[in-house]
């Protein structure tokens, strides 16, 4: 299941998310926001990412205007390492390297062609299982 979230400035790109999550029959649980009136990000960053920390969901994503503000809350959250990715590369790197659990975009800043790939790397890429990277997250984890 992959938490959905965002903020007014993140709507039009979670429609397309919705879209693409839907052709793809993979199950999503969608935390609001619900249309385009002005909100405030870190109730919907603390929603999802409280749903992958605690295990309901396997993966988020968030959306704001910028992807940052939206992305900084859900990190305050133990145990989430949301990533803020604009590119494949990485997208494909974080997943491989971080283990981030919650992808984060700007939807100000991408086109949904783009952000769509995004997503689509973000979800289907594994961590590397690498010892390097594995010691590296538990050294995050050691600070919360
Ligand atoms: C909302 O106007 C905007 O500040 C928000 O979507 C986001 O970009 C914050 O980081």
């Amino acid at each position: 299941m992959i938490a959905l979230g965002c903020d007014h400035g993140g709507y039009s790109l979670k429609v397309e998310v919705i879209k693409y999550l839907e052709e793809h029959q993979l199950a999503y649980k969608d935390f609001g926001c619900y249309d385009t009136s002005s909100v405030d990000y870190p109730e919907y960053a603390k929603k999802v990412a409280h749903s992958v920390a605690d295990g309901e969901c396997e993966k988020g994503i968030l959306i704001c205007g910028t992807g940052i503000g939206i992305s900084i809350a859900a990190n305050k959250v133990k145990g989430i390492r949301a990533a803020l990715c604009h590119d494949c590369f990485s997208a494909k790197a974080t997943r491989e390297h971080n283990d981030a659990n919650i992808l984060a975009m700007g939807a100000r800043v991408i086109g949904p062609g783009l952000a769509l790939e995004i997503v689509d790397i973000f979800l289907n890429t594994p961590f590397s299982n690498d010892q390097r990277h594995v010691r590296r997250i538990a050294q995050i984890e050691d600070e919360e």
